[in-house]
């Protein structure tokens, strides 16, 4: 199993704090925002870790984050050229994965608990991909879940007409052929390989599970949500709680 952190973006609801500085390198508690993905990643025992991040500013994070000594694990680091979508995003890492499963998780989501059980279940799972949900009051911010008593019957990206308020957050996992089926998925109106178009297919083969993340979630990507990640991390040190609660 492998990790893989997209850290790429323009971050634009943020301006002006990310007109210079890339998201991912804002504070968020007592530490720069990327390394609470990192520690999800390393908390579930998983040491290959591919950073994706844009030309411009692949030097701060690699000057961040070095080899990975630091965290106990080992990066590389891949330059998207052109914010294109999270799928594209993560084609990027196919060779890096190999014959690996892997573990994405978007850079810009903040979670106090562990990821290690959803992971261990989804190693046992022999084939297809497993994504997380957790409960949100805007669903319309989010890829959105339709659910019937055992599964994902859909997932809606931001929809006008939630059918619930269950999001997708940004910590998925998929078996290898996850790069083959991005690379039949079409680009979306609004000109980006989106990540639920991905999942959609793990639903249509009846290969998508889920499970729903323990704790306290955020993404970072608005003011609001990014002032919510300051306060939860401040909380608990920065530290990521094991086992599910
Ligand atoms: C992305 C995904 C969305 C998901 C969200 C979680 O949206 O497209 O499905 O619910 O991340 O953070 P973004 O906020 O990057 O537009």
């Amino acid at each position: 199993m492998k990790g893989i952190i997209l850290a790429g973006g323009k971050g634009t609801r943020l301006y002006p704090l990310t007109k210079i500085t890339n998201k991912h390198l804002l504070p968020v508690g007592k530490e720069p925002m990327i390394f609470n993905p990192i520690r999800q990643l390393t908390s579930a025992g998983i040491t290959d870790v591919l950073i994706v991040t844009s030309r411009e500013h692949m030097g701060e994070i690699v000057n961040l984050l070095g080899s990975g000594k630091d965290f106990g694990c080992n990066f590389t680091f891949k330059v998207q050229d052109e914010p294109k979508g999270i799928a594209d995003a993560l084609l990027l890492g196919e060779n890096f994965a190999g014959s690996d499963s892997v573990v994405v998780i978007l850079g810009d989501n903040i979670a106090t608990h562990s990821i290690k059980p959803y992971v261990d279940h989804f190693i046992a799972q022999k084939q297809g991909a497993k994504v997380l949900l957790k409960q949100v009051s805007e669903p319309h911010a989010f890829g959105i879940a339709s659910l019937d008593e055992k599964k994902i019957i859909k997932i809606q990206e931001k929809p006008n007409k939630p059918e619930s308020n269950y999001a997708v957050i940004g910590i998925y996992m998929y078996h290898n052929g996850v790069f083959d089926v991005i690379k039949n998925i079409t680009v979306s109106s609004r000109g980006e390989l989106e990540i639920t178009s991905v999942n959609n297919v793990y639903i249509e083969r009846q290969e998508l599970t889920y499970d729903i993340l323990a704790g306290q979630w955020t993404d970072a990507g608005t003011l609001e949500s990014y002032r919510l990640a300051n306060e939860m991390l401040f909380n608990i040190d920065n530290r990521i709680i094991d086992g599910e609660m």
